[in-house]
């Protein structure tokens, strides 16, 4: 508690003591405790401790929520709204190691508000707290449907604000995917209602039944996030490389990602191939790895061999990261986003619709990071600017489709260009003094002697 503020202080304290003067009130009036039917009220304690505990071992954050849920709306068909309340209090005993005392009670109170709530609107829909009757099953759907949206909003609403008022408001989902974050955890609260249902027939083994397919399926989801996470791990790792190659391109590789994920989605990439377009703008220059830091740096005009050796970088890149497999699609776009509308790019002299459609994408993205950021040698220009210049490219050098796609993208979301580079202390960074994505200021070749 020490360091929050004084109103986390006061909400944490009236959340708390809420559920305190709730769980009073259920377990010390006598005739609420004779109907409690304690053994059910042990095995769905039990559950819900279990739920608590066992997904966050898993390390799979959304199920620990998600799963504890069913277990919670499951108690209150078989329990009432005093023994949902004292089913989520048990929240306060997880086994989750390091979790501060704070946090745990807060949870058990919320999970007792919740589940106290959600039991008071199923018993004033006509759900009656006890072992579902087989034949009266129908019975039980409107009030517990009732019992589900309240305790799934209330619980989203006691942690967003606790979120807020402790200086966490970042992990509060987005209002934009609030309507999908709500169906999906309704969903889980149904399986309460399975529960509950079976709990007549096969006792608390329903739980095993309808709860160990979903943990094996969050499970397996975990493993999968887990290795996307890996995946963004490497390709980040591998951008800093060629970044710190030139300090005045800080940031450009995840910029260029951003940009070519808008357009993709304007154009209705589906989310596979999203992921592996904004994995080809990370990387579309890892090449530059490959070309001499000598010719990167050079002051003035390059030789024909120099500027050969820039014109390499796509198919150096392509090199790099052969190898791993999950790139896929985004190999098209790292080796060819330097081709043109009308043949005249490299390394292969493509045009139209000849070159891959990641390529066109990354080619209006690229050259519009690198006109929106500053460079050693020009300040950065005004996305409208940028904009412009991109029209004015459109059928020569940009894909005019993409080109439309990134307007109206820009358009609908806006673009945060980068903030000001403060030129670094000579020899404390590398820099240099030429851009190739740079299409107003064309890199200047001079014949060999
Ligand atoms: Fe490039």
């Amino acid at each position: 508690m020490r360091g929050l503020p004084w109103f986390a202080k006061v909400y944490l304290v009236a959340v708390i003591g809420a559920a305190c003067a709730l769980l009073g009130y259920s377990v010390a009036g006598s005739d609420r405790l004779e109907w409690l039917d304690w053994s059910n009220l042990l095995v769905l304690a039990l559950l819900f401790l279990v739920c608590e505990s066992v997904p966050t071992l898993l390390n799979v954050k959304q199920a620990a929520v998600s799963v504890s849920f069913s277990a919670a709306l499951a108690a209150v068909v078989l329990v009432g709204p005093q023994g949902a309340a004292l089913v989520g209090m048990t929240a306060v005993f997880s086994v989750r190691p390091g979790l501060p005392l704070v946090k745990r009670l807060f949870n058990g109170a919320q999970f007792a508000i919740c589940g106290y709530a959600a039991g008071w609107v199923y018993e004033s829909l006509g759900g009656k707290a006890r072992l579902p009757d087989i034949a009266g099953f129908d019975a039980l759907i409107v009030p517990f449907a009732g019992a589900a949206a309240v305790f799934v909003p209330l619980n989203f609403v006691l942690i967003a604000i606790v979120l807020v008022v402790t200086g966490q408001a970042d992990q509060v989902p987005p209002l934009r995917g609030l309507a999908q974050f709500m169906v999906s955890y309704l969903g889980y609260a149904t399986f309460g209602l399975l529960i509950a249902g079976l709990w007549a027939t096969v006792n608390s083994i329903s739980a095993v039944l309808v709860l160990l397919p979903l943990f094996v399926a969050r499970w397996a989801f975990g493993q999968y996030v887990a290795q996307q996470r890996s995946y963004d791990a490497t390709i980040a790792a591998l951008c800093q490389a060629v970044e710190t190659k030139d300090y005045y391109t800080r940031g450009h590789c995840t910029r260029v990602s951003l940009a070519s994920g808008m357009i993709a989605q304007e154009i209705g990439m589906g989310s596979e191939r999203l992921r592996a377009i904004r994995y080809a703008g990370m990387l579309h220059d890892v090449g530059k790895l490959g070309v001499p830091t000598k010719v990167l740096q050079k002051d003035g005009p390059l030789t024909e061999e120099e500027y050969a050796a820039i014109q390499l970088h796509p198919m150096r890149g392509l090199e790099i990261v052969r190898g791993i497999d999950f790139l896929d699609e985004a190999f098209a776009g790292i080796m060819h986003h330097h081709e043109r509308q009308d043949g005249k790019g490299y390394p292969m002299g493509l045009a139209g619709e000849e070159i891959p459609e990641f390529a066109r994408i990354i080619a209006v993205a690229d050259a519009f990071d690198s006109m929106t950021s500053d460079r050693s040698y020009r300040g950065a220009r005004p996305v409208e600017v940028a904009m412009a210049e991109l029209r004015k490219g459109a059928g020569t050098q940009f894909d005019p489709e993409m080109v439309v796609a990134f307007t109206r993208a820009v358009d609908r979301h806006g673009w945060e260009a980068p903030r000001k580079v403060v030129a670094p202390p000579e020899d404390a960074a590398e820099t240099t003094t030429k851009d190739h994505d740079d299409p107003t200021m064309p890199i200047q070749v001079v014949p060999e002697r």
